[in-house]
């Protein structure tokens, strides 16, 4: 018998998801006073399990998908519960409403959820006037989208206010050109777009923060071959693979017809797939970040020996609770016994050699 899967999930899945969201969201605001309790339940120490990268320290490889906290309102609880890093956003330079609900939908019988909130956020100077009040324990990124009242050609200094605005802040800064659910985004992935995206926020980066770019699932290999160079040519830190995906592979739940972006379980082989190709392109110069339907040790430690440097989710905290975390770190901790790993790096890209 397991509290969150046999008891409260069935509560929860009960209820309107988007209401429940938001909710969960205001109780993680407030529960600053038990930051310590609820790091003892969820926690888990191994020093093999941290790296240092891009500069920061990461005390395990398991971070917060973005999307989850959009206003940085659980900043100052991620750490306890797990995660070893934090991505808040995506934020854009105007602060919109996203589109008309309903927008979310969970798949249970496909462990999944398709969304179309179409970034929902308070803007980037709110987000900056909250990131002044809190900090956050783990390192944190800060993920960056294009406003929809923008036009595609001047994508590039709406990043740059974002980015500017927020810069003081963020431990990394992630350009978001994926998410499914702003008209026109994805187009951002081609080679022109980026390029000129990449040039301001890099322009504009005195301390050399670590900027990242995330990428979809849905990108052919010519495209993701561009990506890499850009990559390597404007020195970024990293690709984060992937968002969710446009595509509906063999799906049983009622809400599989709804349009958006799939995440969870389905996403698994394809955003292996990209990572896959990401490390070949680049010969694994660049780190990568992957992300796409992790939500056990096993997951987390096939994603790290296909080239994944850190991890994400977001799909598989919704449908394994407050303890996931903490479950695929001990996952990990038993995969160094068993392959007498001293640092689970030792296995980034691992079934490539
Ligand atoms: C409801 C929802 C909202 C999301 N919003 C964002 C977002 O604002 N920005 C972003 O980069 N990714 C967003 N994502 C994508 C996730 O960060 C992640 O890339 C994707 O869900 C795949 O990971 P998962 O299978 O662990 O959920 C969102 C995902 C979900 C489910």
């Amino acid at each position: 018998m397991e509290l969150y899967r046999d008891w409260l999930r069935p509560l929860i899945f009960a209820t309107d998801p988007e209401w429940v969201h938001g909710q969960s969201l205001n109780w993680l605001e407030r529960l600053g006073p038990f930051e310590k309790l609820v790091a003892s339940q969820c926690c888990h120490q191994d020093l093999r399990l941290a790296q240092r990268l891009w500069g920061l320290d990461f005390g395990n490889p398991v971070g917060l998908a973005a999307g989850l906290d959009k206003a940085g309102q659980g900043i100052g609880m991620w750490g306890a519960l797990g995660f070893g890093w934090a991505e808040v956003g995506t934020v854009t330079r105007h602060p919109q409403p996203g589109n008309p609900a309903p927008r979310l939908f969970r798949l249970p019988e496909d462990r999944a959820i398709i969304n179309r909130m179409g970034f929902n956020n308070p803007g980037a100077v709110a987000l900056a006037q909250r990131l002044q009040q809190i900090k956050s324990a783990v390192p944190l990124g800060i993920n960056l989208g294009k406003s929809k009242i923008t036009e595609l050609a001047l994508s590039a200094a709406d990043y740059q206010f974002s980015f500017e605005c927020l810069y003081p802040f963020g431990d990394y800064f992630v350009v978001n050109v994926s998410s499914p659910n702003t008209p026109g985004l994805r187009e951002l992935q081609q080679a022109r777009y980026l390029r000129e995206i990449f040039a301001h926020l890099q322009g504009v980066n005195p301390a050399q923060k670590p900027l990242l770019v995330k990428i979809a699932p849905d990108l052919s290999e010519d495209d993701l071959s561009d990506i890499v160079e850009l990559v390597l040519e404007f020195k970024l830190a990293g690709i984060i693979a992937t968002n969710t995906t446009v595509t509906r592979p063999d799906l049983y739940s009622h809400h599989r017809q709804e349009s958006g972006g799939l995440s969870g379980e389905p996403l698994k082989a394809p955003a292996t797939a990209v990572l896959n190709t990401l490390w070949r392109l680049s010969e694994g110069r660049i780190p990568l970040v992957g992300v796409g339907g992790i939500s056990t040790a096993e997951d987390a430690w096939e994603r790290i020996i296909h080239g994944a440097s850190l991890l994400q989710l977001y799909t598989g905290w919704v449908y394994e609770g407050p303890l996931v975390v903490k479950r695929i770190l001990q996952g990990l901790s038993e995969r160094c016994n068993q392959y007498q790993l001293g640092s689970l790096t030792e296995a980034i890209g691992l079934a490539h050699r």
